[in-house]
């Protein structure tokens, strides 16, 4: 049994490809397991302790559709004692007042439904105007821009499952 269940959704693959590269960098299926919200049921969730949320922002602010069509689902699932991360992809130059919205908004409603935050990123070399990612000086999670530093992908998703593998305590 994986411990650690990773839920994402994706419109055009990006958040797809990410998740598998931090299944990857957990070093693989036995640590964590692939959910892709379209086809999962809040039932799902129950299985971890420790859950990963992958959603990307579309549309000025707003959640991937898989993710909006599941958001009221979210009110049928408890969370509490559980520890959840958030990445999120987003594109900072093209959508700089909206950049990674969609993570803070889940991160709201699952920490309202008892999920403890795990995971938060700094936001040193990321340039944007405004997000509802930001908890304070941070980001709710890791934020991954493939349009304007995909150089930086594989070595921002290293760095945070070592942060992550302390947190989740593995
Ligand atoms: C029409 C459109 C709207 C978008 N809106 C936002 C947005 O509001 N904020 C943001 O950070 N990125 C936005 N993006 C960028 C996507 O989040 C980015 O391309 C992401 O990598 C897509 O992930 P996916 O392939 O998993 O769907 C938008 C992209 C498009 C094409």
């Amino acid at each position: 049994m994986a411990t650690i269940g990773l839920f994402y959704g994706t419109q055009t693959g990006n958040t797809k490809i990410i998740a598998e590269k931090i299944q990857g960098a957990f070093a693989g299926t036995a640590v964590v397991q692939l959910h892709d919200i379209a086809a999962a049921d809040p039932t799902d969730f129950e299985a971890y302790d420790n859950l990963i949320i992958g959603c990307p922002t579309w549309n000025l602010g707003e959640l991937q559709a898989d993710w909006d069509g599941f958001y009221d689902e979210l009110d049928n699932i408890d969370f509490g004692g559980k520890r959840v991360a958030y990445s999120g992809a987003g594109d900072q130059v093209g959508y700089a007042d909206n950049f990674g919205d969609a993570i803070g908004i889940l991160e709201a409603k699952i920490s309202e439904r008892g999920g403890v935050t795990v995971g938060y990123w700094p936001t040193t070399n990321y340039e944007f105007r405004e997000s509802q990612a930001l908890r304070g000086e941070q980001f709710v999670g890791l934020l991954i821009d493939e349009e304007n530093q995909s150089d930086l992908t594989d070595q921002r998703i290293q760095q945070w499952v070592t942060q992550l593998k302390k947190e989740f305590g593995l």
